[in-house]
């Protein structure tokens, strides 16, 4: 007998997440597993901004992945013990299978030392955001001027590491002093806490030959100072707006248009899941820099399945430095 539990949305979401939004529920998953099935064991899950935004339906399990073992097996591929990422949702048990869909259920990526959480952040769907978004679309080049903000989350803080390796000055943005003085530790060049410094006082001392490369975590009024400081055919990732996420009437970024326009400037929407079947290639380069201790990473560690819906939300007040997980 598999005694599971899983939390599911009990109430869409309006502004910021409630705990009163979710429900945990048992379920039990002794049934036998069909061709392809396996059954895992969670042992990190991981809690990330884009659970806010993705339309859930109500008493549906909460989306999102985690990296565990293989406890069950009716698939040729995985093995009793198999260290996976399943992408099931909020549940310490689930049966997965890889048929449909390969992001369901995959192998984790080379982790040498690593924690096995790693596989949810710097060598998880967080660190290939920052490795593809910035190296294969943003291209930075030796000498150029990179901007990210959300710099000390897990995106962000393999952003502009990586921008570092690619011999570009590095300008970060974060929300408390602790934070920035992590960033200065990974030789950002330029560091401020934008709860305390604005945008565009920051940016007229750190980017005086402008910005070439702009790889936007937040969104609203930010990007609209940082547009300013962009340089013709500048670059920018859109990769997120955290900032905009819980006030559905509010434009992501408010008319920028006119800016690229003048600026002649390229964006990119980008997706990560998109290059999923790409992700292969950036291990072995990133695994690399981590050993050499090139590229360094924090995790944010919640102690137990039933503490979710608490990680989940401390996502939006800047309670997680670098990769917010919860071991369950
Ligand atoms: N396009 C893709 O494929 C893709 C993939 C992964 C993530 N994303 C996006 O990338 C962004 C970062 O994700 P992540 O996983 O790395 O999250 P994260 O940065 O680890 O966690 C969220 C952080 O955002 C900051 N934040 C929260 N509210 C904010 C606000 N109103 N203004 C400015 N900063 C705020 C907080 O740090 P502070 O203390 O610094 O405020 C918080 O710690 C999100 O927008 C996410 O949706 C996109």
């Amino acid at each position: 007998m598999v005694k599971a539990k899983k939390w599911i949305l009990k109430k869409q979401f309006e502004g910021l997440p409630k705990k009163s939004d979710f429900e945990l529920v048992e379920e039990d998953l002794s049934r036998d597993l069909k061709d392809g099935e396996v059954l895992v064991e969670s042992t990190f899950l991981s809690v990330d901004p884009y659970m806010r935004v993705y339309k859930k339906t109500t008493g549906e399990v909460m989306i999102g992945s985690s990296v565990g073992k293989v406890l069950k097996t009716n698939n040729k591929k995985f093995k009793v013990g198999d260290k996976v990422v399943i992408n099931a949702g909020w549940r310490t048990h689930a049966i997965v299978s890889d048929k449909v869909n390969p992001y369901e259920l995959r192998h984790l990526a080379p982790l040498g030392d690593l924690p096995l959480s790693a596989g949810l952040g710097v060598m998880g769907m967080p660190g290939m955001t920052a490795y593809f978004g910035l190296v294969d679309v943003c291209k930075p080049k030796v000498g150029e001027t990179v901007l990210v903000n959300g710099a000390a989350g897990a995106v962000g803080s393999v952003v502009g590491q990586l921008a570092k390796i690619k011999g570009c000055t590095v300008i970060g943005f974060a929300g408390t002093k602790e934070k920035c003085d992590w960033l200065k530790s990974l030789n950002f060049d330029h560091v401020f806490n934008y709860k305390e410094t604005d945008v565009k006082t920051a940016l007229d001392k750190a980017a005086p030959k402008g910005i070439d490369v702009y790889f936007d975590n937040v969104g609203g009024d930010f990007t609209v100072d940082a547009l300013n400081y962009m340089n013709p055919f500048g670059r920018i990732l859109v990769c997120g707006a955290i900032s905009t996420y819980h006030d559905g009437s509010r434009k992501m970024v408010p008319d920028p248009f006119m800016t690229i326009l003048q600026k002649k400037l390229t964006v990119y929407g980008f997706i990560v899941t998109d290059v999923l079947n790409r992700w292969g290639e950036a291990f072995p380069e990133m695994l690399l820099w981590l050993q050499q201790g090139k590229l360094q990473f924090r995790e944010t560690v919640t102690e137990g399945f039933e503490n979710m819906p608490e990680a989940f939300q401390s996502l939006f007040s800047g309670g997680n430095t670098g990769k917010a997980v919860v071991k369950a």
